[in-house]
C-alpha cells in the first residue's frame, strides 16, 4: 500500500493508494468509533459495497441519485434530512463512497452539517481518485454555473482502492486520463512522456501502471494544494481547461460530455491561445492532442455549437477576478502559467479553430 500525506497543518491527511484495501479495518480504525452515515449511489451499493463491508462497523447508508444534474440543494437536503432525524451529532462522520459528484456532495454536507463534521472520501472512478477526492474541494452546481455553490473543507482520510476501476465503463476511465494527462502537462514532463509510453498498459488496466499514474498524479496534487489550499495563486493550474470544459458542460446541460471529456477539449483551446501568444509551439500542442485522442478524448468542441454563447457562457465562470478572465495556459509540455491578458478576440480565434 502506498501512502502520500496531504501536509496542511493540523487538517494534514493521508491518501492510502491500493489493490483491495479496502477490507483492510485499520484503515478505518479512527472512524469506526463515529457514528458514521455512508453516502453512495444504487450502482455502488450494488457493485462494491462488499468490499467495505468488514473493515467499516456502523455504515447507515444515503443512497442518493448519481450524475452532475443530481449535484443539486435537493440532494444535500436529502442528506440534511436524513443526518437530523437520525441524530447525527458534530462529531460524527461522513464517509463519501462514490465518484466526483457523490464525494463533491457529501463534502458539502459535511462541510456544512452542524458547521462542519468529518468526512472521508472513498473514490470509486478514476477521475474522482486523481483529482477531486484530494484537496477538500466540495460543492454543487447551481442552474447557472457548475460549482458554484460550495466550500473548502478537506477530508481526514483519502482511501483509493483501485481495483474498483475493474468495472469502470471505458468512457468514465478515459475520462479520468484527462486529468492525470493535465498533471503532465502543467507539472510533469517525464511524467506525461511515460504516459505516452505506456498507453496499451494503462488502457489495459495493468494494475502497476494504474498504481503508477494514481500515484504521481495524488503527489502532485498533494504537493499544489500544500502550498495553496484555497487557490490564491498556484492551485489555479489545477484548472488548466476548466475555463473552456465548465462552459462546454453548461452549454451542453451537465452529463452530456464528461467533466474529464469537456476540459480535454478545453487543454488543446488554451494550447492554442498560448501559440497566439508565442508562449508555445505547435509540436507541443500536436503531441498533447495525439495522447488525448489515444484515450479518446474529443479534440474539436461539439457539433454546431455557438460560439459567443459558448464565450459568454465562460465569463461566468468563478476564474473571472475583478472583471477579467483568468487563464490557466501551458507554456510547454510540464509548465503552465496564469494570466489575465488575454483579449477576447484570441480566445474566439482559438475556440472557432476547435468548431467542428
Ligand atoms: N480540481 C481542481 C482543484 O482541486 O483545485
Amino acid at each position: 500500500m502506498k501512502k502520500i500525506i496531504v501536509n496542511l497543518n493540523k487538517r494534514s491527511y493521508p491518501i492510502f493508494i491500493g489493490k483491495n484495501i479496502l477490507s483492510d479495518k485499520s484503515l478505518f480504525n479512527k472512524v469506526n468509533k463515529k457514528s458514521l452515515a455512508l453516502i453512495t449511489n444504487k450502482k455502488i451499493e450494488k457493485l462494491h459495497i462488499s468490499k467495505i463491508k468488514n473493515a467499516l462497523m456502523k455504515k447507515n447508508k444515503i443512497i442518493i441519485s448519481d450524475g452532475e444534474k443530481y449535484k443539486n440543494q435537493d440532494s444535500i437536503t436529502k442528506i440534511y434530512n436524513y443526518l437530523l432525524k437520525n441524530k447525527y451529532s458534530r462529531d460524527s462522520c461522513i464517509v463519501a463512497f462514490g465518484g466526483g459528484v457523490i464525494g463533491d456532495m457529501a463534502g458539502f454536507a459535511a462541510a456544512t452539517y452542524q458547521r462542519g463534521i468529518d468526512f472521508i472520501q472513498i473514490p470509486t472512478t478514476l477521475l474522482s481518485m486523481v483529482d477531486s477526492s484530494v484537496g477538500g474541494k466540495t460543492g454543487i452546481n447551481h442552474p447557472l454555473g457548475k460549482n458554484m455553490i460550495g466550500s473548502f473543507h478537506q477530508p481526514i482520510a483519502v482511501i483509493i482502492d483501485t481495483e474498483i476501476l475493474k468495472t469502470l465503463s471505458k468512457r468514465q476511465f478515459n475520462a479520468g486520463m484527462s486529468e492525470v494527462i493535465k498533471y503532465g502537462i502543467i507539472k510533469d514532463k517525464n511524467f506525461f512522456d511515460w504516459i505516452v509510453k505506456n498507453t496499451d498498459e494503462i488502457k489495459a488496466q495493468d494494475p502497476k501502471s494504474i498504481i503508477k499514474i494514481v500515484k504521481r498524479s495524488c503527489e502532485i496534487k498533494a504537493e499544489i494544494v500544500a502550498l495553496d489550499e484555497k487557490e490564491k495563486n498556484i492551485r489555479a493550474l489545477l484548472n488548466l481547461g476548466h475555463t473552456f470544459g465548465h462552459a462546454i458542460e453548461n452549454y451542453l446541460g451537465y452529463g452530456k460530455w464528461l467533466h474529464g471529456e469537456a476540459i480535454a477539449c478545453g487543454f488543446l483551446i488554451a494550447s492554442s491561445v498560448a501559440i497566439q501568444k508565442n508562449t508555445m509551439n505547435i509540436s507541443e500542442y500536436n503531441k498533447i492532442k495525439a495522447l488525448l485522442k489515444a484515450f479518446s478524448l474529443p479534440t474539436k468542441l461539439p457539433k454546431n455549437i455557438n460560439i459567443e454563447k459558448l464565450f459568454k457562457i465562460m465569463s461566468l465562470d468563478k476564474k473571472v477576478k475583478n472583471n477579467e478572465m483568468v487563464y490557466v495556459l501551458p507554456k510547454n509540455i510540464g509548465n503552465a502559467y496564469i494570466t489575465n491578458k488575454i483579449s477576447k478576440n484570441i480566445v474566439i480565434k482559438a475556440l472557432k479553430d476547435h468548431a467542428k
